[in-house]
């Protein structure tokens, strides 16, 4: 089969042919028709991840057909749940926890075979591309936004880079618990469309003064974030007394200094979070049926162009998920 897989040349990324990988017991063998790429899979490629294994396929995002395993499973469509031994404790990783596609083989290949226990029925009113832009970033954006952040009918949030493959389902989930949704990002086009999706109004952080113009908002209960850096001092400008900051990445690195006493003076909680539970997983799909939320594709690659498909991160153009689609499947 062919998988895309990180390698030590350099260019670290490399399509090559491997064996379809044998089942063990309790295994599902997947054929994939669709799988998505994240940001940490671009963060591998420029080897800023730790415990990279060489010769790993990538990917934590898939959906499939199970070709065997299992007989209640063949024949099904179902999507895959990234977190690997995630453990017993509900509020955070076991320290065994690893995510789907390193160090464990992952969805960026035509085959994947995996234990039973972590696949799931493929939403009905999915597109194969759609549930294969769902797991990762759906279950980040869930822990994140309705669990940590308690976001609800009554609340105000803020949402901070509307473009991202995370930001766009924490802005769906929002719309569709009943708060009032806020967006910033870098790009008007884009502060637009997740206004089209839900969202009351964005704001554009490349404007230095950009939280000025929130305070018509009345301050937020709650901000989603994960570019972090400097712009963490002017959530806290922006944050209701008693609010939560909740952080699940720091795509634009760590905050040179720290307002502290707005910290403190605010009662405000900066909130760390990360993946989400099984238990989540679950509540996150129901979510997503319920509400029919349907996830925005930025674009699909087939696996001739897998290179464009990861050089798509640089690209501050990109809306949604980025999909890798192999011909065969
Ligand atoms: N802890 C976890 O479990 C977890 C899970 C998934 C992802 N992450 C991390 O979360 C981050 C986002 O992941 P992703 O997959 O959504 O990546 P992505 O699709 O590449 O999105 C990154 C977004 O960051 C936004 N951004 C850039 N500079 C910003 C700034 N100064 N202020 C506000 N937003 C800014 C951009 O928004 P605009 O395009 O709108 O400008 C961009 O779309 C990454 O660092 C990733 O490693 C963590």
């Amino acid at each position: 089969m062919k998988a895309v897989v990180i390698t030590d040349n350099e260019e670290p990324i490399d399509l090559v042919e491997l064996p379809v990988p044998e089942i063990k017991e309790g295994n599902c063998l997947i054929r994939l028709k669709a799988a998505a790429l994240n940001r940490r899979d671009q963060w591998i490629r420029e080897g800023m991840y730790p415990g990279i294994k060489h010769g790993t396929v990538l990917g934590s995002d898939g959906c499939g057909l199970v070709e065997d395993g299992p007989k209640q499973w063949v024949g099904k469509s179902v999507i895959i749940n990234p977190n690997v031994d995630w453990g017993d404790d509900l509020n955070a990783q076991s320290a065994e926890y690893s995510v789907l596609g390193m160090p464990t083989n992952g969805t960026l290949a035509e085959y994947i075979s995996i234990p039973s226990h972590r696949i799931h029925e493929k939403p009905p009113h999915l597109s194969d591309e759609e549930a294969a832009a769902l797991p990762l970033a759906g279950l980040t954006a869930y822990r994140a936004t309705i669990k940590k952040g308690a976001v609800g009918k009554g609340t105000n949030v803020l949402v901070t880079g509307a473009g991202g493959g995370v930001s766009q389902f924490a802005i769906a989930f929002a719309v569709a618990s009943g708060a009032d949704v806020y967006v910033t990002s870098g790009s008007d086009q884009k502060i637009q469309r997740a206004v089209n999706q839900g969202a009351k109004a964005g704001f554009n952080y490349k404007n230095d003064r950009w939280f000025k113009g929130t305070l018509a908002v009345g301050g937020f209960d709650t901000i989603v974030d994960s570019a972090g850096g400097d712009q963490m001092n002017n959530y806290l400008k922006i944050i209701k007394p008693g609010g939560r900051i909740v952080m699940y990445g720091s795509t634009t690195g760590h905050p040179q200094k720290l307002d502290v006493f707005r910290l403190f003076w605010s009662q405000a909680q900066i909130v760390g979070s990360t993946m989400g539970n099984d238990e989540e997983f679950v509540e996150m799909i129901e979510w997503v049926k319920n509400h029919k939320i349907k996830p925005t594709i930025d674009k699909v690659y087939t696996e001739e162009d897998y290179i464009a498909a990861f050089d798509r991160f640089k690209d501050t153009e990109a809306f949604g998920k980025i999909i890798l689609k192999f011909r065969t499947n």
